[in-house]
């Protein structure tokens, strides 16, 4: 299979994480014969620096002409401490996933056998969870207008906004996901306050009815944060608003024992695009240091469900729970002191790969 895939590193760590996820890509490639082709193109911080944009035109036209985009992180803190800057490279990510039509971001929640005494839970309560978040991606709050501040400057709003038809693509795609797994259902709102809420609310239990083999749960969002920590098992597949999966995914991520473990999906209309869920951590960018685990899964998830190469994407799985395994691992998640660099990781992913009979 020919594979053709456009590469965002971003800002801060993004270059050197994708880096190794590349090299991982290309020995999966090499082994099972597929031909990989590559261009990269810049987003966020570096964009507006180099061209004044976060998500420049080419950018765009590069990811619609690829199969499949594999992003790193974007972020900077000279724009964190602005909070007047015109442009932010945040805005380079929410415009590709808006114009790439990306309205389902999913995130796979799992532990790691070696990784449980890194969480903050007890070990009972996290061995063995593995739940889904699918998060809107496109709607809400993230989006809607009216955004800003009045002319004296002395308030500020956001708009948060669902359209029945979001919220039915989105909550259909989620059922789509629950009969895949074990036909659960939790969908999180804070109908007792919001009318977005409310309305997705009404949508899910329309569509709720097409889907009579699934165990449909409601749950409030304030709720759902609690559980996750309290009994995270008790969850399967969770589908929610953009902002409540941004921070309930977080929360979630590091249950599993870190922030630099877990990958995500996003997908919808135009070119699905794969991304670690963590941000692009400047502060150990350029040192060789941070975890390229999430995105070497994100290029996991990149050949399952943009190319439907499942096996590919196996074996990039048991290379990374090998190299947990063995203690091949950077400092984020190293025992006993005994630490190894990003790139040492990577290596040690793709020999593995490059060996695996
Ligand atoms: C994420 C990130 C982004 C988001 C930021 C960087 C805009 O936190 O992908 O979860 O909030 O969606
Ligand atoms: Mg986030």
């Amino acid at each position: 299979m020919n594979l053709n895939i456009a590469v965002l590193p971003g800002d801060g760590i993004g270059p050197e994480i994708v880096d190794q996820a590349l090299k991982v890509t290309q020995a999966i490639c090499d082994k099972f014969g597929h031909s990989l082709s590559h261009k990269q193109a810049l987003v966020g911080a570096c964009a507006i620096d180099a061209v004044g944009n976060p998500y420049p035109d080419t950018t765009h036209d590069l990811c619609m002409a690829s199969d499949a985009v594999l992003f790193g992180a974007i972020g900077a803190p000279k724009y964190d401490n602005d909070p007047s800057a015109k442009v932010r490279p945040e805005q380079g990510l929410l415009a590709m996933r808006k114009k790439l039509g990306l309205y389902a971001n999913i995130r796979p929640v799992t532990t790691f056998a070696s990784l449980i005494h890194k969480s903050p839970l007890r070990k009972d309560l996290v061995e063995g969870a593995d739940f889904m978040c699918i998060r809107e991606l496109t709607g809400g709050i993230y989006f809607g207008s009216p955004q800003g501040r009045s002319e004296d400057g002395l308030t500020a709003y956001d708009t948060c906004v669902y359209t029945v038809e979001e919220i039915q693509r989105i909550v259909r795609l989620a059922y789509k996901y629950a009969q895949q797994r074990s036909n659960k259902l939790c969908i999180v709102d804070k109908a007792n306050v919001l009318a977005t809420s409310r309305l997705w609310r009404q949508v899910s239990q329309e569509i709720e009815k097409e889907f009579p083999n699934v165990e449909t749960e409601y749950m409030f969002v304030d709720n759902a944060a609690m559980q996750i920590i309290q009994c995270p098992k008790r969850f399967d597949v969770m589908v929610t608003e953009n902002m409540f999966g941004d921070i309930l995914t977080d929360e979630a991520s590091v249950i599993t024992g870190s922030l630099g473990m877990l990958p995500s999906a996003s997908v919808g209309i135009h070119t699905s695009v794969f991304e670690p869920i963590h941000g692009s951590y400047p502060q150990a960018a350029g040192k060789d240091i941070a975890n390229p685990l999430a995105t070497i899964l994100s290029a996991a998830l990149m050949f399952e469900y943009a190319f439907k190469l499942m096996d590919e994407g196996k074996l990039i799985r048991e290379a990374v729970d090998a190299s947990m395994a063995a203690g091949i691992v950077t400092e984020d998640i190293a025992s006993d002191g005994k630490s190894h660099k990003t790139s040492e990781v990577g290596k040690w992913i793709v020999d593995y790969i490059a060996n695996k009979k």
